[in-house]
């Protein structure tokens, strides 16, 4: 059998570039090159994509940089040369990998991409489409209001009598936290609107969890056979799961998998989370994330359509704990795509 031509894109747009690139580093080292022929595509912090040659090297070497021909489908270098993968492997997240702009282009160009297709992604990536979407089949979210950026910004005190004093206020659609605040005051609150309108116009608003536990769930499968893992649970080192609290150097947070939960409330997680993905139209893989508050309440928070692949990262180690090793997770992420139709 011929190798299976991987086009594995990394680097990308977002504030996580340097998450994918350790990432990438991972999933290079799993793949099966007996299977798979790997050629990678690196795209830069501006979104220019160049075919290198390892990780070590990320030349922006013209000659190699790629384009997309709609006449024939396939990749072009700037030396002419043309290519067409058999699959796209995007380990990338946020702006223009993750939010949907990618899997149309694959879309586009009839080529099978891992994970979600474009229309997931874009209401995953979307948390204030997401929310209702998670309302409408019956899950429980946190009480919110939507601020559009052309607007006035919505009464405090309003805002105060429907959702509690203490709220969070976060771009719609971004990710990694950015622009994510805890408002405890109205000078507070004010400030966060001017926080998140600085990443998306559209702002979700939304009462604090009481004191919550967060509590992930991953997905694997396309639709009809997809499954979920055993839950597991993010531990922040600081007052909520920030951009720092996950990335910074001295980030103390932890992981806890399994999470030390009932077995009925970690089935009912699980249940939940299937729900979830299914109402988003999720194929391939997500990782889905809840708020288990105080009193034992869970409220869905957000559903992540190209989770972390680092050694550290929870969706790969919910799955080792599951009994799917590494290297066959990436194997089966490949073939899922390969299966579906484009
Ligand atoms: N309503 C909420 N109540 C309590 N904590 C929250 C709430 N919303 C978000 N957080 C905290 O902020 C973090 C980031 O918010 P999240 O909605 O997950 O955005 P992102 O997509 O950027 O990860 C969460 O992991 C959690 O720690
Ligand atoms: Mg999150």
């Amino acid at each position: 059998m011929q190798p299976h031509n991987v086009l594995l894109l990394f680097g990308g747009e977002s504030s996580e570039h340097e998450v994918s690139l350790l990432s990438a580093k991972n999933v290079i080292e799993a793949i099966d090159i007996d299977v798979y022929n790997v050629i990678l595509g690196y795209i830069t912090k501006t979104g220019q994509w160049y075919l290198v040659d390892s990780l070590l090297e990320l030349k922006q070497d013209p000659n190699a940089q790629l384009q997309a021909d709609f006449a024939s489908n396939q990749f072009v270098t700037g030396n002419g040369d043309s290519f067409r993968p058999d699959v796209i492997l995007p380990i990338l997240h946020g702006k223009n990998g993750e939010d949907g702009a990618l899997q149309g282009l694959a879309q586009l160009m009839h080529i099978p991409i891992v994970g979600c297709d474009m229309t997931a992604s874009v209401l995953a990536m979307d948390k204030v489409a997401s929310k209702a979407l998670f309302k409408e089949v019956g899950l429980n979210v946190l009480p919110y209001r939507v601020h559009h950026a052309h607007e006035n910004v919505l009464n405090y005190t309003d805002i105060v009598r429907e959702l509690g004093d203490i709220i969070f206020v976060k771009p719609s659609r971004a990710g990694s936290s950015v622009g994510v605040s805890k408002a405890t005051s109205e000078a507070e609150y004010q400030q966060a609107i001017e926080q998140a309108v600085q990443h998306d116009t559209l702002v979700l608003i939304e009462q604090a969890a009481n004191m919550p536990r967060e509590i992930e769930v991953a997905i694997l499968g396309n639709a009809g056979t997809r499954e979920a893992s055993t839950p597991g649970e993010i531990i922040p080192d600081r007052e909520f799961y920030s951009y720092d609290s996950k990335y910074s150097e001295d980030s103390g947070s932890s992981m806890v998998i399994p999470a030390d939960i009932e077995p009925n409330l970690a089935n009912t997680i699980r249940k939940q989370a299937l729900i979830a993905y299914d109402a988003l139209h999720c194929s391939g893989m997500a990782r889905v994330d809840f708020l288990l508050d105080g009193n034992d309440e869970l409220y869905i928070n957000e559903i992540n359509t190209i989770p972390g692949f680092t050694n550290m990262s929870m969706y790969p180690k919910l799955w080792i704990e599951s009994g799917v090793a590494y290297s066959i997770l990436i194997d089966k992420l490949l073939q899922l795509a390969i299966l579906k139709t484009v």
